[in-house]
C-alpha cells in the first residue's frame, strides 16, 4: 500500500463546523449522509450521537487509533506555527485567538479518537481512498460531503477530482464540497472545469456558508444528479 500516515494532514473540524460549511438543516440530518476524506474531525462521533445516519471514508482509518493519535500530535504542532504566522489570513470571530483555536480542534479530535474502534467495528469508519470505487448500490446515501479536501489540494488534479466526484455521485444524490479555494485562499484553479464537467448532466450551484474561518472561504459547491432531485 502506498499510503503513508506520515503524508497526511491529520487535523479535524467538529460537526457545528461542519453544519455551517455544508449548511445542514434538519431535513439533511434524517438523510444517509456519507463524509468523504472525514480524517480525525468528530462529525461522525456528534452526529452519531444525535441519532444521525453518518459514514465517514478516508485512508487514515487503516491505521489505529494510536497511530493516528500520534500523527495528530505532529500536525498540531505544524497547523499551529504556520497559523501563528498567517494569523491575518483567518476570520477571528469564532475563535477567540490560536489557543481557542487549538483546544477546540484537539477537542473535536479526541471525540473522534473516543469513538474511532467503536465507530469502525460498526462500519462508520471505513478505510477508503478516493477515487477508488466502494462497493455499494448506486445512491447508497442521499448526501456526500468533502470538507477541506477535494478542490483545495489542486495538486491531486483534474482527472483525480473528475474521477473521485464521479464516484461520489454514483453513491450519493448530492455531494456538497466546501470550500471551493485552494489551500492559499485563492479560487481553486479546478472549480472552472470541474463546474464545467458537471454541469453537462448534473445541477451545479455554488453559495455562500455562513461558515469563514480562512479569508474567502465561504462558498460551498453542491452537485445533484439530474435524476435524482427529479425523483423528489
Ligand atoms: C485537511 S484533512 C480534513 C479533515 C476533515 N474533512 C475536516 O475538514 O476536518 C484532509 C483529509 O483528507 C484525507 N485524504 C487524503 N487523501 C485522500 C483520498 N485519496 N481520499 C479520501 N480522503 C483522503 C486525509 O487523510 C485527511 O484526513
Amino acid at each position: 500500500m502506498s499510503f503513508k500516515l506520515k503524508s497526511v494532514v491529520a487535523w479535524g473540524r467538529n460537526a457545528d463546523e461542519y453544519i455551517n460549511m455544508f449548511n445542514i438543516t434538519s431535513a439533511d440530518m434524517e438523510c444517509k449522509i456519507a463524509g468523504f476524506g472525514d480524517g480525525p474531525s468528530s462529525f461522525n462521533a456528534e452526529m452519531t450521537a444525535k441519532g444521525a445516519d453518518v459514514t465517514s471514508y478516508d485512508p487514515i482509518y487503516a491505521f489505529s487509533a494510536e497511530d493516528i493519535k500520534d500523527r495528530i500530535e505532529d500536525t498540531r504542532n505544524i497547523v499551529m506555527e504556520q497559523m501563528s504566522q498567517n494569523m491575518d489570513n483567518y476570520v477571528w470571530t469564532n475563535f477567540k485567538g490560536l489557543s481557542d483555536l487549538e483546544n477546540t480542534r484537539i477537542s473535536a479530535m479526541n471525540n473522534f479518537l473516543l469513538d474511532f474502534e467503536k465507530g469502525k467495528k460498526e462500519g462508520r469508519y471505513v478505510a477508503h481512498s478516493l477515487p477508488d470505487s466502494i462497493d455499494l448500490p448506486d445512491k447508497y446515501y442521499d448526501i456526500g460531503l468533502s470538507s477541506h479536501f477535494l478542490l483545495m489540494y489542486t495538486d491531486l488534479g483534474y482527472d483525480f477530482h473528475i474521477r473521485a466526484i464521479d464516484e461520489m455521485l454514483r453513491l450519493c444524490r448530492e455531494v456538497r464540497i466546501f470550500p471551493v479555494c485552494d489551500l492559499d485562499g485563492r479560487d481553486s484553479k479546478l472549480i472552472k472545469d470541474v463546474i464545467e464537467y458537471f454541469d453537462r448532466e448534473h445541477i451545479v450551484d455554488i453559495s455562500e456558508t455562513k461558515y469563514e474561518f480562512q479569508k474567502a472561504a465561504n462558498k460551498v459547491l453542491k452537485i445533484t444528479d439530474r435524476n435524482a432531485a427529479n425523483k423528489n
